[in-house]
């Protein structure tokens, strides 16, 4: 076992801070990150998080009770900041004691913060430019993500590298901050925590996991695919919005495509409202990922993954990802 000296020690904020025995978070994704997943993570010394998604909240009481119990250690639960309960899913996560929240999706609304933090809870939002991670910092959350556009998922348009050059020198003084999108190696590890990162957070490179249970079907499809192969969606038409998401291409992102083009065309005609249109394109994805996730649909379901695909080989054990990004780590903050 290689001694990881220089990376406990650029990482020393980030463990105190999740009470971890490393600053490397498993980024929640729906369907993927939950009680087996999550548990395996924190229980090999990483910190894993809950995927609350579209739960309700009586789903995710017995998701977090789950997790407990199979948990040696702390573990966090991300929550969809336009869940229309977000208020009851805070409530259940205090009353389970989970140690952090991670508000995800937007800007939280009025008084989530102040319910995480009234309840003593650790509270981390993404942020995705500088003046949003300026006002996050003033709303008093404990720490923050910057997620680049190499990431799996929903994403914004800038680089993780650009993020991270623009945001840490402003606010890494001042809050903890964890760099998410695109890490594959410890090599890039190392180069966010020597730019005053307290840790990172990874979702790609834990799916193939031997403790996840997406589907085989899923996990081989990452161990397939190209950096190239994961691409953003692409908006047809500016009357109708579309949040980019980043997943390996399939028939299913030509089908949506071809979707948007047949909507607009319905606009164009008359034949139905901007409403219904925009209704149209957002049902189109829903239930997609876990249709290819739980039931291995690698089709026409959502098969959503970030750039660092590539870096993904093989399936092994949580334990034995992270300490190889362990070992990768040290072996760049050596050099
Ligand atoms: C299959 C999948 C599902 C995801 N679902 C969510 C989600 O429900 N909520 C969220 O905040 N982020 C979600 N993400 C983003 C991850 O939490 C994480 O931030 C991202 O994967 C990090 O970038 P990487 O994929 O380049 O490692 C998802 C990512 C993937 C690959």
């Amino acid at each position: 076992m290689t001694s990881h000296a220089l990376t406990s020690t650029a990482m020393a904020r980030g463990t105190a801070f999740l009470g971890s025995q490393t600053a490397i978070l498993c980024g929640a994704m729906s369907w993927v990150s939950e009680r087996n997943l999550v548990s395996a993570i924190s229980n090999a010394g990483g910190f894993g998080v809950i995927a609350c998604g579209a739960m309700t909240p009586a789903l995710l009481d017995t998701e977090i009770a789950a997790t407990k119990a199979l948990a040696t250690r702390p573990f966090g639960v991300n929550l969809i900041t336009m869940h229309p309960q977000l208020m009851e899913l805070i409530a259940v996560c205090v009353a389970h004691q989970v140690s952090h929240i991670v508000l995800a999706g937007g800007l939280p609304p009025k008084g989530s913060i102040e319910a995480i933090k009234t309840a003593g809870a650790k509270v981390i939002c993404f942020a995705p430019a500088l003046a949003l991670a300026k006002k996050f910092i003033r709303s008093g959350v404990d720490a923050l993500v910057i997620e680049g556009m190499e990431a799996g998922g929903h994403i914004g348009p800038v680089a993780t590298s650009v993020l991270a050059q623009e945001i840490l020198p402003e606010v890494a003084q001042q809050v903890l901050v964890f760099v998410a999108g695109g890490i594959g190696r410890g090599s890039a590890i190392a180069a966010y925590l020597e730019m005053g990162a307290s840790g990172v957070q990874l979702g790609t490179r834990f799916v193939c996991a031997h403790e996840s249970i997406a589907h085989p079907a899923f996990k081989k499809a990452f161990l397939r695919g190209n950096a190239r192969d994961a691409i953003a969606s692409i908006q047809v038409d500016p009357r109708l919005p579309v949040i980019p998401v980043r997943a390996l291409k399939n028939k299913g992102t030509e089908e949506f495509t071809a979707k948007q083009r047949e909507v607009a065309a319905l606009l164009d005609a008359g034949s139905i409202n901007m409403g219904e249109a925009q209704l149209q394109i957002e049902h189109f994805w829903a239930g997609a990922l876990r249709r290819a996730v739980i039931d291995g649909d690698i089709e026409s379901g959502s098969l959503m993954a970030g750039q660092s695909v590539g870096m993904v080989t093989q399936e092994e054990s949580v334990a034995d990802i992270i300490a190889t990004l362990m070992d990768e780590t040290e072996a760049a903050l050596v050099r």
